[in-house]
């Protein structure tokens, strides 16, 4: 009898040992191997699947400064700003070109976003809002003005001597970007300065702007985001070489029309486009380095951000992390992550903020740190970011833009290291 006890007991022993090495060794072990069977890319798998295009769109949200007193504002006054949004888009993400090497570790592939406007999510705001902006293009290409008019004009006008030389363009330019005059009272300073010809330049700024009464524009999201502002409509002459001028640019948020005219707008050059070649790790060596990004367009480095800075170069054009739409498992207590960003040229690292919840399933709550927009200086070994390319912007004493700016000249102008 105590013999069989001892052995019963023996069995609640072995049961209970059993119990805990089911619960403790056998079955984690189990779910980390589910878990990597469903995280690593592998194809022909359900994790492919939802790799190749994701099976629900994110969500992308704008919003935008609208201008409450812009005909104040050519009076000398302060704008005033309201911000509007969400004005929200689905954005789906579909990739092709897919192609493993040969040891399955590396995927490459590139990557095609479609925006729709989710008019649900967004309302009451609509695509058609009524909105007034900063006109983002005549700006920008006041400044190309800036530094170029003469050149392109000397070169459109060969035949004409030197008189055109001294045309104070430069100068007129800074009088409208320094009062914000409407382009009309140009005319006035123009009559004002001795040399005729410059009336002559500032009708092809109308010709080209398609006469602005401000340095605002009324648009609509639609328009503004998408669709795309239309400017050198029926172009001829001077104006016509300025537009050639803006064109050789080559900027990403303006494209030209088969007729030559052009559109200016945001995002449209993001919708159903790819922006280059992606090579990721897809986890089958190590987990922990699933959908990590090894190279963009062949790249590990980017070249948009300043070298000539102390802070070191590496920091802001080193390409890392993921693309944001998948990361690698067993994130518990993984406190920063980083995602790369093609649309900003750079990686963004986030934040763990606390545990969370999403429609009932358990999540972590990261969100972007400091060094994202603030932190930014040679105090914070990234003044890498201060590129320095705005004319007349207004700097801190470090020399780099107040928090939550960033220039992204770089980023959008002229496509240095396009590669692929
Ligand atoms: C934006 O401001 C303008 C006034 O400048 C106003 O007419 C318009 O309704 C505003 N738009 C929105 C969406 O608030
Ligand atoms: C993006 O492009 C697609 C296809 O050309 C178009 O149907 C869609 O309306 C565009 N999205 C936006 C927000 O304009
Ligand atoms: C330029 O041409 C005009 C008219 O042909 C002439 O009056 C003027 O003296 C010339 N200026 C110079 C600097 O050659
Ligand atoms: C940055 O440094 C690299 C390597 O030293 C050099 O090849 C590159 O030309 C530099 N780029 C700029 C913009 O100075």
């Amino acid at each position: 009898m105590v013999q069989c006890t001892l052995v019963l007991a023996g069995i609640g022993v072995f049961m209970a040992v059993g119990g805990a090495l089911l619960g403790w060794v056998v079955f984690p072990g189990a779910v980390h191997d589910k878990i990597i069977e469903n995280t690593e890319l592998r194809q022909g798998t359900p994790q492919f699947k939802r790799f190749e295009a994701l099976p629900q769109p994110l969500d992308f949200k704008v919003f935008i400064f609208n201008v409450t007193n812009p005909y104040e504002v050519q009076m000398g006054k302060r704008p005033r700003v309201v911000e509007v949004g969400p004005y929200i888009y689905f954005q789906y993400r579909q990739k092709d070109n897919i192609r493993f090497s040969r040891d399955r570790s590396k995927v490459h592939f590139s990557q095609q976003q479609l925006y729709v406007f989710d008019a649900e999510s967004s309302y009451p705001l609509t695509e058609n809002d009524p909105l007034m902006v900063l006109n983002m293009h005549m700006n920008s290409i006041l400044q190309i003005i800036d530094n170029q008019a003469k050149e392109t004009i000397t070169n459109f006008r060969s035949d004409v001597n030197n008189t055109l030389e001294k045309i104070p363009i430069v100068r007129v330019i800074k009088r409208i970007i320094e009062k914000t005059t409407p382009i009309q009272s140009i005319l006035q300073i123009a009559e004002d300065e001795t040399y005729d010809s410059l009336r002559l330049i500032n009708v092809e700024l109308n010709r080209i702007f398609g006469r602005p009464d401000s340095m605002f524009l009324r648009t609509t999201p639609k328009e503004f985001l998408f669709d795309g502002v239309p400017f050198c409509v029926n172009v001829i002459g001077i104006a016509k070489a300025i537009c050639k001028e803006i064109e050789k640019r080559n900027t990403k948020t303006i494209r030209v029309l088969p007729d030559g005219s052009m559109k200016f707008s945001f995002f449209n050059h993001k919708n159903m486009t790819e922006d280059g070649i992606y090579t990721i790790n897809t986890g089958v060596k190590n987990a922990l380095e699933t959908q990590m990004i090894e190279f963009w367009n062949g790249k590990n480095m980017l070249d948009k951000w300043s070298n000539s800075s102390r802070g070191s170069s590496m920091t802001c054009n080193k390409i890392e992390g993921t693309d944001g739409s998948g990361y690698p498992p067993f994130r518990e207590g993984v406190q920063r992550m980083t995602i790369f960003s093609s649309d900003i040229c750079r990686t963004v690292d986030i934040k763990y903020v606390g545990s969370s919840s999403y429609e009932g399933i358990p999540a972590a709550r990261y969100v972007t740190d400091d060094n994202f927009l603030n932190k930014i200086g040679p105090e914070h070994n990234n003044d890498c970011y201060c590129v320095n390319r705005i004319p007349k912007a207004i700097v801190k004493a470090n020399g780099c833009l107040y928090e939550g700016a960033l220039d992204l000249s770089t980023c959008f102008g002229k496509c240095r290291s396009c590669g692929a």
